[in-house]
């Protein structure tokens, strides 16, 4: 089982670092990275496209776990990051990324951030309605600055995948929809603002894809368009950006396809279209975030109560759950654990395993199989790298767990573990009268 791997002992290790060890020394609940996976992740995104001989960016899409260490690492892998907010983008600048290979998404950015990404000269700010095209097209008259522009367009395109994460159908808050020719009337204003370099077209068409159809279709879609374009206005496209949603592995009945995979059939269906309309070949951009750091992600708990309940599954009690991880009570989402003491032991039961939220929906796993376990023993859900911190919140007023890079048999906070102090920093008394 290529999962995780045990040491001599047989404990699970992360980065080559005992779990075990790791939960002593920083105290759980615990969100641990391997460093190596992420590397590989990306590197794999970045072989594919060496191998199709295209001009190309992979653009970090830093939503799904976004603190300047990971934007270290994606920094040093030569990579572009994407950024949906002025807190994203002002840790990425703080952690050192390069401004000009940071592109800013977002429905609703606000008339600040546009500004924060103007002054900071960001790569590429990724339209997606009118009221945004009309508030850029004002603060880079105010700070008479020129900045490169893509249109996100709707195409239309819902891949198979959780009713909560599509945003590529006609009915989205995301883009402007092709059908109804918003896409086209964009277009036209931003051509005609020479401060807006318009520099490509972008989709986003779901997450957790586990197949290749919904790309290539959305890859039709988009090639048609900058067709029209180019027959009309004589326009062609220098970037298309493909958006995320590369599917992982949270379970070993999820089956996906491999980096490889996904971009070889991706970048062949758009030599194809462009050949077949004798379209100029794009860069092509993708903008994967949860196949970067999903399955290179582990949440370390500590087992407290066991609840016994006739005739149902027993209720396993961790120290961390929906605060850390809010993905199984708002998605339904579904992870995979083990003892980190002895990962590959028999299972002797099944159990649910539960968070200590004050919520009854806050069950990490519904049907989990373990080998006896008792109160003290740590426990490793696998593959919450992704959309798992970068969820957390302070419900119950829990503070946030700390977050360790592991690499090569050593580990190093990347996030300190909140405190008390921290939970009442923004607190203020409130002065009452009498
Ligand atoms: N690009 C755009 C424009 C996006 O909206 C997203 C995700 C991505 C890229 C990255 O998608 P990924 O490769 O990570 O699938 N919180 C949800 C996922 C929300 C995704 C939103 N957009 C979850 O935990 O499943």
């Amino acid at each position: 089982n290529d999962y995780y791997q045990t040491n001599t002992q047989g404990h699970l290790i992360i980065g080559g670092v005992d779990a075990l060890e790791l939960a002593k020394k920083f105290g759980t609940p615990l969100v641990v990275y391997d460093v190596q996976k992420i590397k590989r992740q990306f590197q794999a995104f970045q072989n594919a496209f060496e191998k199709e001989q295209v001009d190309y960016a992979i653009s970090y899409a830093s939503k799904a776990f976004a603190t300047m260490a990971i934007y270290q690492v994606i920094n040093k892998l030569g990579g572009h990051i994407d950024v949906v907010s002025g807190g994203e983008l002002f840790t990425a600048l703080k952690a050192g990324f390069p401004a000009a290979k940071i592109s800013f998404h977002g429905n609703n950015k606000t008339p600040d951030e546009l500004l924060m990404a103007v002054q900071n000269h960001v790569g590429v700010i990724i339209l997606d309605n009118f009221t945004e095209i009309k508030l850029l097209k004002r603060i880079l008259k105010q700070t008479n600055t020129r900045v490169q522009v893509m249109l996100r367009v709707t195409p239309g395109v819902s891949a198979h995948t959780h009713e909560y994460d599509q945003t590529g159908q006609e009915d989205s808050k995301f883009g402007f929809d092709i059908r109804s020719g918003q896409a086209e009337q964009a277009f036209l204003q931003v051509k005609a603002n020479p401060q807006m370099e318009l520099i490509g077209l972008h989709a986003h068409i779901g997450s957790q894809i586990l197949a290749a159809e919904g790309f290539k279709l959305e890859v039709e879609k988009l090639l048609k368009l900058v067709n029209d374009w180019k027959q009309k206005y004589d326009y062609q496209p220098r970037v298309l950006n493909l958006g995320g949603g590369f599917g992982i592995r949270y379970t070993a009945q999820d089956d996906t396809l491999t980096a490889q995979t996904f971009i070889s059939q991706i970048v062949q269906k758009v030599k194809k279209c462009a050949q077949a309309s004798h379209l100029k070949m794009p860069a092509i951009w993708i903008e994967p975030g949860r196949s970067i750091v999903g399955e290179a992600g582990y949440n370390l708990y500590t087992i407290g109560a066991r609840k016994e309940v006739p005739g149902l599954l027993p209720y396993v009690a961790v120290d961390g759950g929906m605060g850390d991880n809010i993905r199984p009570a708002l998605y339904q989402a579904e992870y995979e654990a083990v003892l980190a003491e002895k990962p590959h032991a028999e299972p002797v039961e099944t159990v649910r395993l539960a968070g200590r939220y004050c919520e009854s929906g806050d069950i990490i796993i519904n049907k989990l199989a373990l080998p006896k376990s008792k109160p003290g023993d740590v426990i490793a859900v696998l593959a919450t790298g992704a959309y798992g911190y970068s969820m957390a919140a302070n419900y119950n007023r829990v503070p946030r767990p700390a977050v360790v890079f592991a690499e090569n048999g050593q580990a190093q906070v990347v996030v300190t573990r909140e405190t008390y102090a921290d939970i009442v920093s923004h607190d203020r008394f409130y002065q009452m009268e009498g």
